[in-house]
């Protein structure tokens, strides 16, 4: 990586220099996921570890929802985002009063709120969930009905899964929503015998056309339980860089789709915002008692 070690260098000195550690989700790309990264993977996975993060700082490479995430669980530490831009449409789909309007239309139906949104919706709801364990979150409630906000496709995803009746809201991922059953179809058709992978952000229509649908983690997993010969991610595009590097024996096949807000975040930023202590996250301490509370209700179940 000759072009970025200048900014690699640095990064590691000031880790260490300010005892930092970088959380990066798997979407960063290869150079922060793989040369400056200490702790890497889905959503789940980085709320979990944040909570047992024992140095000062926390650069998180990801979204501004998983900084609050890691604000949330370990809220004695300084938790920086490079690029306070680095947003995400589902997170900006639904606000709390949304929330409020809903409990009143729908009165005693708990709330499942999905991680991708702001600490004061999370503050609203009852529990959180994650890609990768919302069936399981909705099952853990005991209810015959579940409102689970915001991402539609999700939310019909997991209800294909389970009994319990699914509630949904309107939001959407810009970057999985471009995905087509077609785009599928048509992989196949160029590359016979490929095994696809979806993310359940995916409309239904593309779930139901994929071999496997499942968090970023699930995917990563897959490919290394079950080495496909040939593999497509249907997801954003630095997840087939970063797995590919582990798996040099399967062929990735390469469409997808670029998310703009991970994008924002690169050495340069990571390395200012060590630098400069840019940009701390801060809670309103009333909000982030009440998500603190849906989060770890989730990360109990
Ligand atoms: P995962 O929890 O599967 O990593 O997904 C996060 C995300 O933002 C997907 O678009
Ligand atoms: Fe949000 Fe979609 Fe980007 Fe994930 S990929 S951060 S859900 S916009």
């Amino acid at each position: 990586w000759p072009v970025f070690s200048d900014d690699i260098d640095a990064i590691l000195k000031l880790k260490r220099e300010r005892n930092a550690v970088i959380l990066a989700h798997n979407y960063q790309t290869p150079e922060i996921f793989h040369c400056v990264a200490d702790i890497v993977g889905d959503s789940l996975a980085l709320a979990r570890k944040a909570m047992e993060v024992e140095a000062d700082v926390i650069v998180l490479a990801g979204v501004h929802f998983m900084a609050e995430t890691a604000k949330l669980l370990n809220p004695s530490k300084t938790v920086l985002i490079p690029d306070m831009r680095a947003g995400c449409s589902l997170a900006d789909s639904i606000t709390p009063q949304d929330i409020r309007l809903l409990r009143q239309r729908y009165p005693g139906v708990p709330v499942v709120t999905y991680v991708n949104t702001s600490a004061a919706v999370k503050a609203e709801s009852d529990i959180c969930c994650t890609s990768g364990n919302a069936k399981a979150v909705v099952e853990s409630l005991g209810v015959p009905r579940v409102l689970m906000l915001p991402d539609e496709y999700l939310a019909q995803n997991i209800a294909k899964q389970t009994d319990v009746e699914i509630i949904a809201w309107k939001g959407h991922c810009e970057v999985h929503e471009r995905f087509t059953p077609e785009d599928i179809r048509e992989m196949r058709a160029a590359h016979p015998g490929v095994t696809v992978l979806a993310h359940p952000e995916c409309p239904p229509e593309v779930v139901a056309e994929a071999d496997f649908a499942g968090s970023t983690a699930a995917m990563s997993d897959y490919v290394g339980r079950e080495k496909p010969a040939s593999v497509v991610l249907v997801t954003e595009c630095s997840m087939s860089d970063n797995v590919a590097v582990e798996h040099p024996d399967v062929e990735f096949i390469r469409p997808c789709n670029l998310c703009p807000h991970m994008k924002r975040i690169t050495l340069g930023n990571i390395r200012s915002a060590l630098e400069r202590n840019e940009h701390a996250v801060t809670i309103d301490p009333t909000v982030a008692a009440r998500a603190r509370l849906a989060v770890e209700r989730m990360l109990a179940v």
